[in-house]
C-alpha cells in the first residue's frame, strides 16, 4: 500500500484527479470504478475542469459504480445514479449507456445483482477502482460482518452509516435500509485501487484499515492484500497514523 499525503481536502482532490486522469490517457477505454459519497466530489470538479479545457477525453471510457440505494429511481435526488449524473457524468463526455450504477428498483434484487456481476465480468475487469471509507471502515456497501462478501449483493446497512447518509436525506427515516453493493472480489480484482479519505472522522477507520489486522470486521482492511493500492488522505484523516507511527513524510511505501 501506497500511502500519500496531502495537506487538505483540495490538496486530495487534485492528486486524485491527476491519478484518475492519467489512467484515462494511458488507456482511453479504461474501465473506471466509482465511487459517490463526499469524499470524491472534488476529484470528479477537478476532472471536469480538466475535461473542459480539452485535456482529459471521456469518450471511450466506461464506469462502473460499486452501490445504489434498493428502492430509489435513478431520477430521485438521492440516488447514486442521479449523485453521478449530476456531479460527473453530464459534465463530461462519456457515453451514457457506458456508465453503470446498479438498479435500485429493480423487482427482483438477487437477479440484479447476478446482472451487474455479468457487466462486470463483461467489461474484463475494472482497470482502476475509486474508493472512499466509511467512519466503519466501510467500502462501497461493504459493511463490516462475520466474513468479506464476495459478489455484487443486497445488503442491510448498519444503523451508523444510515445515520452518516442522513444529511442527504430531508429526515433520517428517509434512508433506505438496504443496497446493492459490489462485492468485495470485484473490488478486489480491480488492477488498481484508489482510496480517498478526508476529515478527522476518518481517522480511526484509516488507522485500522491499513496497520491493525485484515478482518471482515473493518471491511477496508482486505486491501491491505491488494498489490497496488494507493491511499490518498488529507492530515486530518492521517492523524492517528502520524500520531501511533511516527510518520512524517508526504509518502509512506509498505
Ligand atoms: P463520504 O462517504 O465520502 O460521504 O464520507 C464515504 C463512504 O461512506 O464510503
Amino acid at each position: 500500500m501506497k500511502l500519500i499525503a496531502a495537506k487538505d481536502y483540495a490538496g486530495l482532490s487534485r492528486k486524485a484527479a491527476n491519478i484518475i486522469s492519467a489512467q484515462v490517457i494511458m488507456k482511453p477505454s479504461a474501465v473506471l470504478g466509482l465511487a459517490t459519497g463526499s469524499t470524491p466530489l472534488g476529484a470528479y470538479r477537478q476532472l471536469i475542469d480538466w475535461h473542459q479545457k480539452g485535456d482529459v477525453d471521456f469518450s471511450r471510457a466506461v464506469s462502473v459504480n460499486l452501490d445504489e440505494y434498493l428502492g430509489l429511481s435513478g431520477a430521485q435526488e438521492q440516488s447514486y445514479r442521479y449523485f453521478m449524473d449530476q456531479n460527473f457524468f453530464s459534465h463530461i463526455n462519456i457515453r451514457r449507456e457506458c456508465t453503470f450504477v446498479p438498479d435500485g428498483l429493480a423487482g427482483d434484487p438477487q437477479a440484479e445483482c447476478a446482472r451487474y456481476n455479468q457487466i462486470i465480468r463483461g467489461l474484463g475487469g475494472i482497470d482502476l477502482q475509486l474508493l472512499g471509507i466509511g467512519g466503519n471502515g466501510h467500502i462501497g456497501f461493504n459493511e463490516p460482518g462475520a466474513a468479506f462478501e464476495k459478489e455484487t449483493h443486497l445488503v442491510e446497512l448498519t444503523e451508523s452509516t444510515r445515520r452518516s447518509n442522513a444529511r442527504f436525506f430531508q429526515s433520517p427515516d428517509q434512508v433506505p435500509t438496504h443496497a446493492i453493493t459490489m462485492g468485495i472480489r470485484s473490488i478486489m480484482q480491480a488492477k488498481k485501487i484508489l482510496l480517498l479519505a478526508s476529515g478527522e472522522n476518518k481517522a480511526s477507520a484509516l488507522w485500522n484499515s491499513f496497520f491493525g489486522p485484515v478482518t471482515p470486521g473493518v471491511p477496508a482492511s482486505i486491501l491491505q492484500l491488494h498489490n497496488d493500492c494507493t491511499v490518498i488522505a488529507d492530515e486530518p484523516a492521517l492523524s492517528l497514523i502520524r500520531k501511533n507511527t511516527g510518520w512524517e513524510d508526504m509518502v509512506y511505501d509498505n
